[in-house]
């Protein structure tokens, strides 16, 4: 009886011991992470212009990633960006593959109870494009027709969810349906305003409907407890947003994507 005792008092100190490191471990602040490594790792699709697409140079060009250096010069850190598939943004954040998904990302309910977000930077809404002279004229004649979507955007939800009948076509990219549209192979597309006013500039022959279809917001998302990251994140944010640099950034990038 008394080994057993012992036993279990020795097991009891082992997972106290343990746990008690682990904590201290994973409490290691993001902060000193990030400057020791020397760089901040931002997560994009870039394909989701004015925010995010490739510049002439190949490299990541757009509004989330001028947000992110001017982060990563907060920081004292390089920036570098890692360009995926947007429906796996999320799930990396998570599993700590980058510091900050960057993707002109709506905060929604539901992903936020996989990630942190940050102060909203973005307020829009999802629009619908159609070719012109199309006898689709608001969102409820989408009943029924072929719509394209990107594939886990905000815009694959709201068709999904609220278009009745509708035939559902998930892109890789937005570019991806716009092309399909032009080329009579979907009925429609649903997706984010201003990349819409891009793909309609992109592909003659399409128009964007006037209907507003939701109302969202964008933000930065950060691995749920890393505090002190969100924290510089939202500073930088507050002060691009008070000083209008946010509002420059997009009138610069929608001039530049288009070219
Ligand atoms: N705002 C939409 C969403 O959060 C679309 C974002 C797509 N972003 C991108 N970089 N492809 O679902």
């Amino acid at each position: 009886m008394k080994t057993l005792y012992k036993g279990l008092a020795l097991a009891l100190a082992v997972i106290l011991f343990a746990s008690f490191f682990g904590c201290a471990a994973s409490k290691t602040p993001t902060l000193d992470k990030i400057k020791k490594a020397g760089k901040l790792v931002m997560l994009t699709n870039a394909a989701f212009p004015p925010f995010e697409y490739l510049g002439d140079d190949n490299n990541v060009a757009g509004v989330d990633a001028d947000i992110a250096a001017a982060i990563a010069a907060e920081l004292g850190v390089k920036l570098e960006i890692i360009d995926m598939d947007f429906d796996g943004i999320i799930m990396a954040v998570q599993s700590g593959k980058g510091d900050l998904g960057v993707a002109g990302m709506t905060a929604t309910e539901e992903r936020a109870k996989s990630v942190d977000f940050s102060v909203d930077y973005v307020s829009t809404t999802q629009m619908i494009i159609v070719p012109q002279g199309s006898p689709i004229k608001t969102a409820e004649d989408l009943s029924g027709k072929n719509v394209g979507v990107q594939l886990g955007t905000t815009g694959d939800l709201f068709a999904t969810d609220y278009i009745e009948g509708a035939e559902i076509s998930r892109f890789k990219t937005g570019s991806d349906a716009g092309i399909a549209l032009a080329n009579g192979q979907i009925d429609a597309i649903v997706i984010d305003a201003m990349p819409a006013d891009q793909i309609v500039a992109a592909n003659a022959g399409l128009v964007l409907l006037d209907e507003p279809l939701t109302e969202e917001q964008y933000a930065i998302a950060i691995k749920k407890g890393n505090d002190d990251l969100k924290e510089v994140v939202n500073k930088v944010l507050e002060k691009l947003l008070k000083d209008g640099t946010v509002d420059a950034l997009i009138e610069k990038h929608m001039a530049a994507a288009a070219n």
